[in-house]
């Protein structure tokens, strides 16, 4: 089987490639659609970062293809219902660089609470201000996390190994880690905290989630820290509460709307603001980030083809069979419709196979159903099933 990798994917993921038997095929930039479609012949996976887009187009070129693997947290790229609708699976790696993101905001809150920012623009300005006013150490105080999902957690874990006292407030039921305690209410959490950290998703309801209302109800000097999506945050509103006083510093990595080119300029309300902190949407950048990316999506395309699993594709059904498969594995991809795990079933029955394990999920048009047995059925039952018009794709491994 042969996988191409672009856009300088981590040589991690090429080195699992090889390990497995595959003929790696690694080029440094993206491709155009035209480009693509020539060299997807006879391609089976597919390694891409968030410039090179998958158009209805290119899956149509690619017939042998079946998976692609965004080596980023980003999908936007891949068309994914075409993709579905071919049976062409498409993971990312939606976790891989929540470490990175903690580590920045961690050192953002240290930083903000000593006013570094202010601090060391000073010394390059030639200005030397020894002083203590408006310095304080972390330990004792306490950090409001709104949004307690992968990030939110982590950086409770991490907040409270330096001494920070942590309240969370999540719309969802989740479990508080360490002393971490939860309100009920996002308006208690901002009452409460010395600092407030965002970390919710991007749903279309969190849209200007945090404005002048909220920034009013935060603590006198205290710090914000926007590190989740950009449209959450009021920036005008934020400008003011910094301008008035009432917000001691804030950290900013993401906005409403972000620079699309390296180097294009950057607009916003928070230029020039002192002990204001803005990063461009760097929270997940790091070299570590891109190894444990590689390594992750590289795994998901590898179980992928090697097992029949699923598990965390951002467009088919997940199904997370264990490794290795029994005697044989069937998967079956086929179209959403009654009555197709009864025909697979018959199917082993009249081929004598006891079924050992059977895991099935559906997402929207399809359904897969992973099925594993003692004896195979024979490559006549296989075939007729391939023809059946509900079939998108079989595959079937052997242990
Ligand atoms: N700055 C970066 O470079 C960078 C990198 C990775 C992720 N992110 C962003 O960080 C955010 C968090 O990522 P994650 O992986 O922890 O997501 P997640 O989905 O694991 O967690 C989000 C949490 O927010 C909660 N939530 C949603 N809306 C809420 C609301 N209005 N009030 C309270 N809680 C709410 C959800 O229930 C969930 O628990 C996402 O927006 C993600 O896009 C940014």
């Amino acid at each position: 089987m042969k996988v191409v990798l672009l856009e300088n994917i981590h040589p991690l993921a090429a080195e699992a490639f090889r390990r497995a038997g595959f003929e790696v095929d690694a080029r440094p930039g993206s491709l155009s659609e035209h480009e693509l479609s020539d060299v997807l012949q006879g391609v089976s996976l597919l390694g891409i970062r968030s410039n090179t887009t998958i158009t209805r187009n290119v899956l149509e070129a690619g017939k042998d293809l079946l998976a692609v693997g965004c080596f980023c947290i980003g999908t936007n790229q891949v068309d994914l219902g075409d993709a579905a609708e071919r049976g062409v699976a498409v993971f990312n790696a939606p976790f891989s660089n929540t470490r990175s993101v903690v580590e920045l905001v961690l050192a953002e809150i240290l930083a903000l609470a000593r006013r570094l920012p202010e601090k060391t623009q000073r010394m390059h300005d030639g200005v030397w201000d020894k002083s203590a006013k408006g310095s304080h150490e972390v330990r004792g105080r306490t950090l409001g996390i709104v949004g307690y999902g992968n990030i939110g957690t982590q950086l409770s874990n991490v907040a409270e190994a330096v001494g920070l006292r942590v309240l969370f407030y999540d719309t969802a039921d989740r479990l508080a880690h360490g002393n971490a305690r939860r309100v009920g209410t996002l308006d208690e959490l901002l009452a409460q905290s010395d600092v407030v950290s965002l970390h919710v998703d991007g749903r279309p309801g969190n849209a200007g989630l945090f404005g002048a209302d909220q920034f009013a109800l935060m603590k006198p000097r205290s710090i914000f820290i926007n590190a989740s999506r950009g449209m959450v945050v009021d920036d005008a509103a934020l400008r003011a509460n910094i301008l008035s006083g009432h917000l001691a510093g804030a950290a900013i990595d993401v906005f409403p709307i972000e620079p699309k080119a390296q180097g294009d300029p950057f607009e916003s309300p928070l230029r020039g603001l002192d002990n204001v902190i803005l990063t461009p949407h760097v929270g997940g950048s790091t070299q570590e980030a891109q190894e444990e990316i590689g390594h992750f999506v590289a795994n998901k395309l590898l179980g992928f083809v090697t097992a029949g699993g699923t598990a965390l594709s951002v467009n088919l059904p997940e199904v997370a069979p264990p490794s290795p498969p029994a005697a044989f594995r069937l998967g079956y991809l086929h179209d959403n419709v009654p009555g197709v795990l009864a025909s697979i079933n018959q199917l082993f029955a009249d081929a004598g196979a006891n079924v050992v394990g059977q895991s099935l999920s559906t997402r929207g048009e399809r359904g897969y159903v992973v099925t594993d047995t003692d004896v195979a059925p024979s490559d006549a039952a296989l075939a007729a099933l391939r023809q059946s018009p509900q079939t998108v794709w079989l595959r079937s491994w052997r242990g």
